[in-house]
């Protein structure tokens, strides 16, 4: 009974059938997705996955019993899923939440379906079937921050996965999140167990370095080359670009189908759509915010365009300004004279250091 995708690719069976599982479905752990306050983007994202295929997903990665977006089932038959599974394999299941989980009202504002012909809220179901899955992974950056579905006034009291349960959560976020991000951390978590994860457990295989040290457009930044409106082909800074405080590898993994194409190759800035703050925190998304924290640096993005000027016609060059402007000149300094080789002298005053300090000083730098 249950597994949505029943035999080892036969196609045979569905949601609702009777049959028990096959052995193989026994190997594979059974993963339960639902969906909250959601749109369903992450579900579509994730249902368009390539590098595993969806197919080879569900046939040969995971048991999956529960996605209400494909399956047949309703009412009791549906959450029937979700109460066999808790009482037959808990501390196995993994489950996965796409969307925050309104608290105002018991809950009522999200109501995943009914139990004993009465409402099942995503508040009871999220915080029954959390406390006894083997991981938890809140998929999207409503589930796992809040999110659109918490933006300001948040009239339903949304609130990120995390923050209703107690066990530890992974989260995936992204608005939606890419394909990858949600297969390859289900990949990891089923065959190597929890990935290493940053101080918002998102997985640093994908969110570990900033939009903007992977951008194709990163030259032009270092230069003060930026583009006045959207569509142009230049740094997108000036139009709003959150690149600088983002986390996440879209510039060099890409989205659509075959990795083609990502927000700033398509002539729009990055806005954070990863970030926790997201989206009260980035809005007015096409303004660039009066003070933008780089990292380890305050700055105002009229004065890097202006400071860049001066500088390039001095012939110093934008790489090196951009570089000192956001620490990475001063910690690749640093990082080149660590002690890491035995014998090798730290060099903590050089020109270099000098030059350095003056310019951030002059630019603001956080103390
Ligand atoms: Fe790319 Fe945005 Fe950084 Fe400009 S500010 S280099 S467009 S990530
Ligand atoms: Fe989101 Fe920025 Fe990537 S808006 S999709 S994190 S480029």
């Amino acid at each position: 009974m249950f597994s949505l995708f029943h035999s080892h690719r036969s196609r045979s069976g569905g949601a609702g059938s009777s049959a028990e599982p096959p052995a193989e479905n026994k190997k594979r752990p059974p993963v339960l997705w639902l969906g909250t306050n959601t749109c369903a983007g992450d579900s579509i994202s994730f249902l368009n996955t390539l590098g595993p295929g969806f197919l080879d997903v569900v046939y040969d990665l995971v048991d999956l019993r529960y996605l209400h977006f494909v399956m047949t089932a309703e009412g009791d038959m549906a959450t029937g899923i979700l109460e066999k599974t808790l009482a037959e394999r808990s501390g196995e299941y993994i489950l996965i939440v796409e969307g925050n989980v309104p608290t105002r009202s018991n809950g009522l504002y999200c109501v995943i379906g009914t139990r004993s012909g009465k409402p099942y809220t995503a508040l009871e179901a999220v915080r029954e079937l959390g406390a006894a899955a083997r991981h938890v992974m809140a998929v999207g950056t409503c589930a796992a921050f809040g999110g659109p579905y918490a933006a300001r006034p948040n009239p339903s009291g949304g609130k990120a996965v995390q923050e209703v349960l107690d066990s530890r959560v992974i989260n995936v976020p992204g608005c939606p999140a890419h394909p990858d991000w949600i297969a390859g951390t289900l990949a990891h978590l089923v065959w190597r167990g929890e990935p290493e994860l940053d101080a918002y457990n998102r997985p640093i295989m994908f969110y570990g370095e900033t939009i903007h040290n992977l951008c194709q457009r990163r030259h032009y930044f270092d230069s003060g080359i930026f583009a006045s409106r959207p569509g142009e082909p230049w740094c997108m800074y000036k139009e709003g670009c959150k690149g600088p405080v983002t986390y996440a590898d879209c510039p060099y993994r890409q989205w659509n189908g075959e990795h083609v194409n990502w927000p700033v190759k398509a002539g729009t800035p990055c806005i954070g759509c990863v970030n926790p703050d997201f989206p009260d925190g980035s809005t007015p998304f096409f303004e660039h915010l009066p003070d933008i924290h780089l990292p380890g640096v305050v700055v105002n993005a009229n004065r890097v365009g202006a400071v860049a000027g001066v500088l390039t016609a001095m012939g110093i060059g934008g790489h090196l300004l951009a570089n000192i402007i956001t620490g990475r000149l001063p910690r690749t300094l640093q990082k080149g004279f660590s002690p890491a080789k035995p014998g090798v002298k730290i060099l903590q005053k050089t020109p270099a250091h000098y030059l350095v300090k003056s310019l951030q000083k002059s630019l603001g730098k956080k103390k």
